[in-house]
């Protein structure tokens, strides 16, 4: 790679970073992850100089309890940073589909939603008996991710509000947590994918989300690399 798109790549990323913190980002015991912009244990820019795309992920490898809760809490407060004190019916959930995250803590038949105050888990739904985990997605491959996390909005509270521009303003908040999501499990070392999510029957029969009083937004597929 010659040193002008090495310079390319560092420009993008500092602009995405930049535009991600406009006011830039409040810590506070919630995250133990040391000050922006290192966003973890690295530079998200020198992750980014020698990362390549990877389609399959570990099915060997999970994802660490504390990680998962460090991402969804740091998620949480950039979504804060940006549009905290606006409407609450425009803020989205995030929801946990897990398979292998550490230490028990979570049954991978289950679905939980992050509750960000208390970087706790809520129990949200169960898949029932006899639904494959290979029925949850499309792309088969996304079935060997660690966790399958979405966002979850509120739509027809929101438009009954604001009107349809509800629901680019949904999809823009939400491409934004995802790809933040993504950037800071590069910084915790893992790999991962923001994709379209769940099938939407799923969705339904597991955990009420009818498409339109609860609507997916957008997803992202975590795990370590094959
Ligand atoms: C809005 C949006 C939707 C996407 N949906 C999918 C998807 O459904 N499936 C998929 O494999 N990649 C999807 N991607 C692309 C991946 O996130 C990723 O950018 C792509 O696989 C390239 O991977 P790489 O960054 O590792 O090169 C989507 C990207 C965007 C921006």
């Amino acid at each position: 790679m010659s040193d002008h798109e090495l310079l390319g790549q560092r420009e993008i990323v500092q602009k995405l970073v930049a535009d991600a913190f406009p006011r830039g980002i409040q810590r506070d015991a919630r995250s133990n992850m040391g000050a922006f912009p290192s966003m973890g244990a690295e530079m998200v820019e020198d992750i980014f100089q020698r990362r390549s795309s990877v389609r399959f992920f570990n099915r060997d490898d999970g994802v660490d309890f504390n990680d998962l809760k460090i991402l969804l809490s740091d998620v949480a407060l950039f979504e804060e940073s940006i549009w905290g004190g606006g409407d609450p019916r425009l803020q989205l959930r995030a929801y946990v589909f897990p398979e292998r995250i550490s230490a028990g803590h979570m049954d991978s038949r289950c679905v939980y939603e992050f509750v960000a105050d208390s970087a706790t888990f809520a129990s949200v739904g169960r898949l029932r008996s006899g639904m494959t985990k290979e029925s949850m997605v499309l792309q088969k491959e996304f079935v060997d991710a660690a966790a399958i996390l979405i966002w979850v909005a509120g739509l027809a509270d929101a438009v009954d509000d604001y009107g349809s521009c509800a629901y680019k303003e949904l999809l823009i908040r939400s491409g934004a947590l995802a790809h933040f999501a993504w950037l800071k499990s590069l910084s915790l070392g893992y790999e991962g994918t923001v994709f379209a999510g769940i099938l939407p029957k799923v969705l339904r029969q597991v955990c009420g989300i009818d498409g339109y009083r609860k609507n997916q937004m957008f997803a992202f597929a975590l795990g370590k690399r094959a």
